[in-house]
């Protein structure tokens, strides 16, 4: 039995949910950035974790999720700026799943992650400024500590190959 964990992650956001699903794991475990992760195909069960970008998930666990090719477990977690409500959440993780043909989607997580203010300020340049900018205000903080609880509610509740 082998679990992988990997996540995609510029300024820590995702990187906090990764660590925490990691410490939740029972071994044998792996954790990996993306720019550094083994193939899944030798894992039973593997974690990936984005960032939206500009709407989608970020490039870098788009190409990642296409090595999904056999049947294998999958969870997929994500953090983002734009409400958790939103449909842009919605389609960005549709198409995670969609990309990552083959695997069986164990269940899926994501949570407001914090933009860093200087990227706020660049992005607010921007002519419309876009949606998730708007929404930013209230990703401050986070994840916190009710969002990394939730997400280990939500790991306990599931049937996972572990
Ligand atoms: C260039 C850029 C584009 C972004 N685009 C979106 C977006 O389209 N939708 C959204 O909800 N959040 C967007 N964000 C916010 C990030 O998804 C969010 O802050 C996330 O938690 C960053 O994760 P990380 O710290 O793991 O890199 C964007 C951030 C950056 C820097």
């Amino acid at each position: 039995m082998r679990n992988l964990v990997v996540y995609s992650s510029k300024t820590g956001n995702t990187k906090k949910l990764a660590e925490a699903i990691y410490d939740y794991l029972p071994k044998e475990k792996e954790i990996y950035s993306i720019e550094k992760a083994p193939a899944p195909d030798d894992y039973t069960f593997v974690a990936v974790g984005f960032r939206i970008e500009n709407g989608a998930p970020d490039k870098a666990t788009q190409e990642y999720l296409k090595k999904f090719i056999d049947e294998k477990e999958l969870f997929l977690f994500a953090t983002h700026a734009s409400s958790p409500e939103s449909e842009e959440v919605k389609e960005a993780m549709n198409l995670a799943k969609e990309l990552a043909k083959r695997a069986r989607i164990v269940g899926t997580f994501d949570c407001l992650g914090e933009v860093p203010e200087d990227v706020l300020a660049e992005a607010r340049k921007q002519d419309p400024v876009p949606k998730w900018v708007l929404d930013a205000e209230k990703a401050k903080g986070h994840p916190n500590e009710e969002d990394i609880e939730r997400l280990i509610k939500l790991l306990n509740s599931l049937d996972l190959p572990l």
